[in-house]
């Protein structure tokens, strides 16, 4: 039987990944303030989202999660924030066509600040300060100051991610979500686009659809789901404080929710079954995230999902498999077996970005085609553990950063210092965004056409 869980039982379990602060009275002062602020998202919407992904994880709908690796403080303007959800809802639109299944949208935005180390300790020509851990906690730039822990950024980032999901929840509700006009920017692009050849099949036959609704009289007018969309976010809840601070009763249901965003998830270093992060996630009701890496075992795996679903609910738990291109099919199948021999309910996702990371010319960064290839195989082991492959979770921006290596409009070795702004990981850029929509909706689309062989044959 597990123990009684509260919003602080985190607090008696060991803990990876956390900075020690050097004023715990001003980070005690701070969470409690923290605590009397407003929710940021409510409970009922997180239903809705695991309601959504409950579908996906019965076969029917496929999840799209994605956006930056670490939102910054730097980097908080409106341009910023619509040129991502432009990518991200053009990306939507090919998928929901490629799949014909709905798109769950959740964004890694309003709330992703918090990042995780493989060091505590960064090294620059001789000098050694603590490693930046994402702006919720210290500051980027090399210098002692910066890099001391300070609680003041809780409250900065609760105020950036308030204006971010104010400025989301506008355009996904108030007309720049209209599916005509996403639809005209995704044509856009496939002009551009030098495999314009390539993705124009796919980009007439959505074209031709919604002349075909508009000839029979179904417009954005008379049908307000073709002019709104439900957008969610999600960030890695690594700063536990921070979390707790902003954990609420449901008025209605009485449980206990995350408000500090829709969706969260556990990070593939910090998913130990007795420790901290377990036990915060395990105890509220939001929909979870798990990232799976090559350490996680089948036997570890069940472990975890007993202890973060025990009531085998469907929607609750999306598993986010990150092995690596060269990886993903030695790790992925004997977790999917697992998974299917215990009659689990859950949704796989593939993250193609964390398994292949490189260093060139001294920049982090991730070959597209490894990106690609993982996210192939990922669709092909499923199709052949007859498995729904039911999501993608991406690093991604609307900018025309030079981060991630290769696409159609190749990025080189020699290009990445041109606009590399990331804050941590390289992340897609726009075109490599939108030109992995035009891959899986492809990959959804065959084993559509699969399905229905099948259904003929059968
Ligand atoms: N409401 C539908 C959906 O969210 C259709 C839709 C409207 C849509 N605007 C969109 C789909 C933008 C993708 C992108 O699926
Ligand atoms: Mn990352």
């Amino acid at each position: 039987m597990a123990q009684k869980w509260t919003p602080d039982s985190w607090r008696s379990k060991p803990i990876l990944q956390v900075p020690e602060f050097p004023d715990s009275a001003e980070l005690e002062k701070t969470e409690a303030r923290l605590a009397t602020y407003p929710p940021l998202v409510f409970a009922g919407e997180a239903r809705k989202l695991k309601s959504m992904l409950a579908n996906v994880a019965n076969g029917n709908g496929f999840l799209l999660q994605g956006g930056d690796c670490a939102e910054s403080f730097a980097e908080h303007g409106a341009d910023n924030i619509r040129d991502f959800f432009r990518v991200f809802l053009q990306m939507a639109v090919v998928l929901t066509f490629g799949s014909q299944q709905p798109v769950v949208k959740v964004g890694r935005i309003a709330g992703q600040f918090a990042k995780p180390r493989s060091s505590n300790i960064e090294t620059i020509d001789g000098v050694e300060l603590p490693s930046y851990r994402g702006d919720i906690i210290n500051g980027i730039d090399f210098d002692e100051a910066s890099r001391i822990p300070d609680p003041q950024r809780q409250v900065m980032v609760y105020r950036q991610s308030a204006a971010t999901l104010n400025l989301l929840r506008a355009f996904a509700q108030g007309g720049y979500a209209n599916l005509e006009n996403v639809h005209q920017w995704m044509l856009g692009f496939v002009k551009d686009s030098p495999q314009a050849e390539r993705y124009r099949k796919l980009a007439d036959r959505i074209s031709e659809t919604m002349d075909f609704m508009k000839a029979i009289g179904i417009s954005a007018d008379n049908h307000p789901s073709l002019r709104e969309t439900d957008f969610f976010t999600s960030h890695e809840a690594l700063l536990l404080g921070y979390e707790e601070a902003l954990t609420r009763t449901d008025s209605t249901s009485g449980d206990w929710y995350a408000t500090s965003g829709h969706m969260i998830w556990i990070g593939d270093r910090t998913r130990q079954p007795d420790h901290a992060h377990v036990e915060y996630c395990r105890g509220v009701k939001n929909p979870l995230g798990l990232k799976c890496g090559p350490s996680m075992t089948p036997d570890g795996l069940l472990e975890l999902i007993d202890l973060l679903n025990p009531q085998n609910e469907a929607g609750r738990l999306t598993l986010i498999a990150r092995f690596g291109h060269d990886k993903v099919a030695e790790h992925l199948p004997k977790l999917i077996r697992a998974v299917e021999r215990e009659g689990k309910k859950v949704v796989w996702s593939c993250d193609p970005m964390h398994g292949n990371t490189i260093t060139l010319n001294s920049y982090k960064t991730r070959p597209f085609e490894r990106v690609l290839s993982e996210v192939e195989s990922f669709f092909q082991i499923h199709r052949s553990e007859g498995t729904h492959p039911g999501g993608i979770h991406i690093e991604m921006t609307g900018k025309n950063v030079t981060e991630c290596t290769g696409g159609a409009r190749a990025v080189s070795a020699e290009n990445l210092s041109d606009r590399y702004h990331t804050h941590c990981d390289p992340r897609l850029n726009a075109d490599q965004s939108l030109e992995l929509a035009f891959l899986v909706a492809e990959l959804l689309k065959g084993g559509r056409d699969q399905d229905m062989r099948a259904a003929a044959n059968g």
